[in-house]
């Protein structure tokens, strides 16, 4: 008997192949709500069998409000994930949150719109409201926190995660008002991705590199650029693909 999947992981910019995933095959899975955002690559990494699925597709050509976040959680949970890593590329809002930094989020403050955002919707028995108090799954937070601390790898404990529509990054009081709020880390895709898999009760985990500093935070006034999101992401993933890799051998 095959053994079964330990973790289901979903690759963010940056993260659209997993390095040192050996391949068993790929799936194709079609869902009461589409196609996901790819094919399914079922691999052994670190001895172990597992899932992935790069978010923004193959080419990373689909931008965060167009992602089919439904089907791909449904596709995850029907190829037979138990758990879910999910991979995020962030600003910066608060100094801690510094870039290639990984922080590990415990909230979630939604400013999305018009994303097919849940499950429940149509025949349904009985409305149904999921508790969503705590966001990310305790455990598998704490799981890879203490995988950190065993590598003596320099995470951020907690966080506020503001999930913002994109594609476009925000304006200087936009993030403000974020701050304001209470999130101290921005990106694009955290939502409805961790309320769709709660709505499943796939447990789910958010493990986010930090691009670069939010829109007015840091010291300098110059532009955001992609080169430097991708230059601080590259140095930021190879930290989470250790994290991941202790986080697996502990499953
Ligand atoms: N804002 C939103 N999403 C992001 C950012 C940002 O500054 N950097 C990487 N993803």
């Amino acid at each position: 008997m095959p053994e079964s999947i330990v973790l289901a992981i979903i690759g963010g910019s940056g993260l659209t192949a997993l390095e040192g995933l050996e391949i068993i095959g790929e799936e194709t899975i079609e869902t009461p709500y589409g196609p996901p955002s790819a094919p399914l690559v079922r691999g052994r990494l670190h001895g172990r069998t597992v899932l992935f699925l790069p978010r923004h597709g193959r080419g990373h050509t689909i931008p965060p409000h167009r992602i089919n976040y439904r089907a791909n959680l449904w596709a995850l949970r029907e190829a037979g994930a138990p758990r879910i890593f999910a991979a995020a590329a962030v600003g910066g809002i608060t100094p801690e949150a510094a870039p290639t930094r990984l922080v590990i989020p415990d909230q979630v403050i939604d400013y999305t719109w018009g994303r097919p955002s849940t499950f429940f919707e149509e025949d349904l028995d009985e409305v149904v409201h999921v508790d969503f108090t705590r966001p990310y799954d305790p455990e598998l937070r704490q799981h890879l926190i203490e995988a950190a601390a065993a590598l003596s790898l320099d995470v951020v404990r907690h966080g506020t995660y503001g999930a913002t529509q994109g594609p476009r990054l925000e304006s200087a009081a936009e993030i403000e008002r974020l701050a304001r709020d209470g999130c101290t880390i921005v990106g694009m895709t955290g939502m409805p991705e961790a309320a769709l898999a709660r709505e499943l009760a796939l447990p789910y985990v958010c493990c986010a590199v930090v691009a670069n500093w939010a829109a007015g935070r840091g010291d300098s006034e110059a532009p955001i650029t992609m080169a430097e999101i991708e230059q601080n992401l590259s140095r930021g993933l190879r930290n989470l693909r250790r994290l991941l890799a202790a986080c697996i051998d502990r499953l």
